[in-house]
């Protein structure tokens, strides 16, 4: 039954559709409440070992990748151990350097995806440890890792991550709460990324509520000749996503910039042609982002803001709500929205949807 449709036009939609249920497996049995920390049985390493983790790499292609983006943030910020994501397309070929107390983490959807399984045996092969954060059980990628984090979001047919992607940065969420508990995270901060992490499967139902506005807006944006998206520091992996989503599925060409990066090249592109999805959350940079919004709108760009409340009508065009979470775990909320974007573009541009043209669900060879 979970491969057939059940009723949506689209798989891709279906598995939008899917992501608090999806959220919630991720969760399931994870989440200790009493010691405000998470439990993941998998990972093979203890409290000591973890302590002498110096350095987190995370190492995934496509989509794999840019949630890798927002889970290197989420260990930089709960647990204070410097992260960065790079893709596993490009690792092998750089000789990279594989240390002993740096933490090799594989992302893959389908657990089969040539390059992320070439990186992960580069690692083993020059002594380095790996766990892996993959949905499919007993695939390739997970048999040759040391350890790791099932998904559970379930099968995901669209060639499109959505589910697999939320439930990857839920997955980050966990290790990361585990890991800063093992370090300096405070209990208080402990509990508000439980009692984040529980409320975000009622939350993403709230921004799914919105599909029929998101539709308009996407049926409208969908006729531009390109889009630029643009985020700051947490908002910034968002907009990257939403750029490669928006391009995978509807061939509308787009750019994801931080936004603070615009006035030192792109904002030369922009133009009323040009439209800009601005994630603009509720957090310390928010008046950041909204002088950033003045400067496109003063060259007669179009903006489509994604927040927590609407600016100004003179900063943005439209805009588009999603409930307040923790600010680390805003991301995951801000992404739907262009989740939604990206799927009513591509039917609006009567796109293959399912199966966009040049691309497969996994890619198993070099
Ligand atoms: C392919 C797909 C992408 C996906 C990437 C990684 O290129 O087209 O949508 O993000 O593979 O897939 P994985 O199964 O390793 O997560």
């Amino acid at each position: 039954a979970s491969y057939d449709t059940a009723g949506y036009e689209h798989f891709l939609l279906k598995e939008i559709h899917e992501q608090p249920a999806a959220v919630e497996r991720t969760l399931s049995g994870r989440l200790d409440e009493r010691f405000a920390t998470a439990h993941l049985g998998g990972l093979n390493l203890d409290a000591r070992e973890l302590r002498e983790i110096r350095r987190v790499k995370i190492l995934g292609c496509g989509s794999a990748y840019y949630a890798g983006e927002m889970g290197a943030q989420l260990i930089e910020e709960l647990a204070r151990i410097p992260a960065h994501s790079e893709p596993a397309s490009e690792f092998r070929y750089r000789n990279p350097v594989i240390e002993a107390d740096t933490l090799y983490v594989a992302v893959s959807q389908s657990g089969e995806t040539y390059d992320t399984l070439a990186a992960v045996q580069e690692i083993k092969r020059k002594g380095g440890r790996v766990l892996g954060v993959v949905n499919t059980v007993g695939s390739a990628i997970a048999r040759e890792c040391d350890g790791g984090i099932y998904l559970h979001a379930g099968p995901e047919i669209s060639v499109a991550s959505t589910k697999a992607f939320t439930s990857t940065v839920i997955a980050f969420a966990l290790l990361a709460l585990h890991f800063g508990r093992i370090n300096d995270l405070s209990p208080a901060d402990g509990r508000r990324i439980v009692a984040g992490l529980k409320a975000l499967p009622g939350q993403i139902r709230e921004v799914l509520g919105q599909e029929a506005e998101i539709a308009k807006l996407a049926a409208e944006y969908a006729g531009s000749a390109g889009m630029m998206f643009i985020g700051r520091v947490r908002g910034y992996p968002v907009a990257r996503e939403g750029a490669q989503k928006l391009k995978e599925i509807s061939y509308v060409h787009a750019e994801a910039y931080p936004a603070s990066e615009l006035k030192h090249g792109p904002l030369a592109l922009i133009s009323p042609e040009l439209p800009t999805v601005a994630l603009v959350p509720d957090d310390e940079l928010l008046d950041k982002n909204l002088t950033t919004l003045g400067e496109i709108k003063a060259r007669s760009g179009r903006v489509l803001a994604i927040g927590h409340r609407a600016p100004e009508a003179k900063l943005a065009d439209h805009a588009i709500l999603v409930p307040k979470s923790e600010p680390e775990l805003d991301p995951l909320l801000l992404n739907i929205p262009l989740q939604l974007l990206a799927y009513y573009a591509a039917v609006a541009l009567e796109r293959d949807v399912d199966k966009p043209r040049n691309l497969a669900k996994s890619v198993t060879v070099e």
